[in-house]
């Protein structure tokens, strides 16, 4: 942690989130598991998913009881169907919190994306918000009180070369949020999009210091992000945070 975050308010933010169920996409590693990570610590329990079972599994663990690791393709509907069911069960309710994070990043010239690369990335970086958020919306929508949290970024409004394939799920994200929050108004659920600028997490590989990217030392970290998610969360009731967009100062 580099102090750009402070999710370490777990008091605060644990008189609200403690005992709530939570689902948080890409839980793995990066802004994923620092969102699981600060829901653990206010009190929350954390369902984790993301493909890798043993770096799940392993991560998890280090959270403690309240973790519970769930692979999950998230592009797959099904599988999403099936997590939430064995969450559900796990909790003994309905989740409260669901936190789509999970996203992939290949910045490829247009003419380079095949085709196969384009809906893979959209896939993940939009269907799979669709999957989720329809398989939560029940029971949070029963329940009359809810949050989904939808991990956008800077480039779900602005358009760099090379983002042809992940612009636009993003993009979409980002419509999907706004659906959302307006079909939720007034039902207790509440609904919202964090959108980052360029996070120092393993999304970035080797593309910092090609002169194209900030190095990673400028970027922001992932524990920023999650305090700016816990932030939404934790807003009295009746207050959404419709959009939070978060830069390196
Ligand atoms: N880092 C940035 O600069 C930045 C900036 C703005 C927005 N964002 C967004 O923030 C989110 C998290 O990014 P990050 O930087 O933390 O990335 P990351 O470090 O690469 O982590 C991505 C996570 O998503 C999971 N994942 C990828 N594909 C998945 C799939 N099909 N099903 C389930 N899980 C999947 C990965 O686990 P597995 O590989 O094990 O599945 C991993 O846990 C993404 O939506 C990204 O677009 C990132």
């Amino acid at each position: 942690m580099t102090g750009q975050g402070s999710p370490a308010a777990p008091d605060a933010a644990g008189a609200v989130l403690a005992g709530r169920g939570a689902v948080v996409t890409g839980a793995s590693r990066g802004i994923g598991l620092a969102i699981a990570r600060a829901l653990a610590a206010a009190g929350a329990r954390v369902a984790m998913l993301a493909r890798s079972a043993d770096t799940l599994a392993q991560r998890a663990a280090e959270l403690g009881g309240a973790a519970l690791p769930v692979p999950c393709d998230v592009s797959d509907a099904a599988a999403v169907g099936r997590a939430i069911q064995v969450i559900t069960l796990a909790f003994g309710s309905a989740p409260d919190i669901l936190v789509s994070n999970a996203g992939i990043f290949h910045p490829q010239p247009l003419a380079d994306i095949t085709p196969d690369a384009f809906a893979a990335a959209i896939a993940v970086n939009l269907n799979a918000g669709f999957y989720l958020a329809h398989a939560v919306l029940g029971g949070m929508r029963a329940r009359g009180r809810g949050h989904i949290v939808t991990i956008g970024s800077v480039a779900d409004r602005v358009a760099y070369p090379g983002n042809g394939s992940y612009s636009p799920g993003k993009f979409g994200a980002r419509a999907l949020h706004d659906v959302l929050r307006e079909e939720l108004r007034g039902t207790g659920v509440r609904a919202t999009l964090v959108s980052p600028g360029p996070t120092n997490t393993d999304i970035w590989g080797d593309l910092p210091g090609t002169g194209r990217f900030p190095s990673r030392d400028a970027m922001l970290d992932a524990d920023a992000v999650a305090d700016a998610v816990l932030y939404a969360l934790t807003r009295a009731e009746r207050v959404n945070v419709d959009e939070l967009r978060l830069s390196a100062s």
